[in-house]
């Protein structure tokens, strides 16, 4: 698909659901007795193959588009699938549904794409089997597919190395299972949405600084879930509004949860003209709509603590880099090497193909911005956050950017195009 420049981006947009989000309501709604129901909820393809698994393992789940109904069958009233779990192109469907999985009666086995092949997995193996679970991967190589055999588990203190919001749910999801109260704690806070929807469904998990406990539980209950509009989605709009000239966006219904809230932080930091504006909070899940305005940004150095809460929106936050004066340093996240594609390779590459001032390092990149971009052929790696930061850089480059395989952005933002066309001037 080609992409051009173009003099401004106007009006308002509604930004769909919250991706983290919309895999747990399925997720804890399968797990629950009652029915739950989910609006706002992300039709994007990793949350579909969320609602694939559950229906492979006898969970009645409707989709009106307008709204998900799961028809929970309790914790232990899952069935066995009838062949391997495709969990497609997710991270989140593969290693959560490993901690819900090692407390089942029955073995399974369950596998993705070529890429979720290759990421890594002995960060919740090792966990999981602490605490009792028979999980192995199947090639031997610590990545999907992976086989779970019915195992007794027992509650583990865990300690991680990874700030990892899919590590942490995969053992408090287990720990419901378990003969004892789980905790893990990680190096730096990761995205709490589980330790929030749980105890809204019913479980108790404690959350203490950067450690979570779960005690085990007798049952969970269906629930009514309104997603919250995804912020790594709102990024790129964030984004676009600052570095296209003469532009205005008002994005509404923006999930401002502190663990994710990164992007904004940084973007005002780097000059960026954000104004919040009716903010609620529900069920602990704060919103806001965001007024972004077209901003001048300057480089600045993102590490440590905040990396976890931005860790999706670093390729979009290399755009805005890209157009800042001066250099922007982005360290501390070598997790980017293990996202659907290498962030930090795939973005250096192709940057440097429009003409950017960009090196790779071992843990993030460094940019010096100010240069005017070029189009040129961009390689999406079949990573929907690239696709859509290309998009982006596109909208404020001159000439011609060609995305390859731009199909992608279907994982996590199906309207993403239709959406960017409807606000250009
Ligand atoms: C997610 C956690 C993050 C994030 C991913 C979604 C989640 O991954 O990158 O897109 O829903 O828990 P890690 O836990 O591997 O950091």
């Amino acid at each position: 698909m080609e992409f051009t420049a173009c003099k401004g981006l106007h009006g308002e947009i509604t930004i769909p659901g919250d991706k983290s989000i919309s895999h747990r309501a399925v997720m804890f709604g399968a797990l629950s007795e009652g029915t739950t129901e989910v609006t706002n909820f992300l039709q994007g393809a990793d949350c579909l193959s969320t609602i694939a698994c559950f229906r492979a393992m006898g969970i009645d789940i409707e989709n009106t588009k307008e709204r998900i109904l799961i028809h929970g069958k309790g914790l232990h009233g899952l069935s066995a699938p009838t062949c391997t779990l495709d969990t497609g192109n997710s991270g989140t469907t593969t290693r959560l549904i490993s901690g819900i999985l090692a407390g089942q009666s029955f073995p399974v086995t369950l596998n993705g794409d070529a890429s979720i092949q290759k990421r890594p997995m002995r960060r919740i193996m090792e966990p999981l089997q602490m605490m009792g679970a028979d999980i192995t991967s199947v090639k031997g190589n610590d990545c999907a597919p992976l086989s779970i055999q019915p195992a007794k588990l027992h509650g583990i203190h865990y300690t991680s190395k990874v700030a990892s919001a899919q590590v942490k749910s995969a053992i408090l999801l287990a720990g419901l299972y378990a003969d004892g109260q789980t905790s893990v704690t990680e190096p730096v806070l990761s995205r709490n949405h589980s330790e929030l929807m749980l105890n809204y469904f019913g479980a108790t998990v404690k959350s203490e600084g950067t450690t979570a406990t779960i005690l085990p539980q007798p049952k969970l209950t269906g629930q009514k879930v309104c997603v919250p509009g995804d912020i790594s989605s709102a990024a790129y709009f964030i984004a676009a509004a600052c570095i296209v000239p003469n532009s205005e966006l008002l994005i509404q219904n923006v999930g401002i949860n502190p663990t994710r809230d990164g992007i904004i932080r940084v973007a005002k930091e780097m000059g960026a003209d954000i104004t919040f504006l009716n903010a609620v909070t529900d069920r602990g899940e704060p919103t806001a709509d965001l007024l972004v305005r077209s901003s001048t940004l300057h480089g600045i150095t993102i590490g440590g603590e905040i990396i976890p809460t931005l860790i999706d929106e670093l390729p979009i936050i290399a755009i805005m880099a890209a157009f800042a004066d001066g250099t922007t340093i982005i360290k501390d996240a070598a997790e980017l090497k293990v996202k659907e594609s290498d962030r930090i390779a795939v973005m250096t590459d192709n940057l440097s193909r429009m003409g950017c001032d960009i090196t790779a390092t071992d843990d993030g990149m460094i940019i010096t911005g100010g240069k005017p971009l070029h189009g040129a052929v961009i390689d999406s790696h079949l990573d929907h956050r690239i696709a859509m930061s290309f998009a982006i850089a596109s909208l404020a480059s001159e000439g011609t950017t060609t995305i390859q395989g731009e199909e992608c952005v279907n994982i996590s933002y199906p309207t993403f195009y239709e959406d960017l066309n409807r606000l250009k001037q």
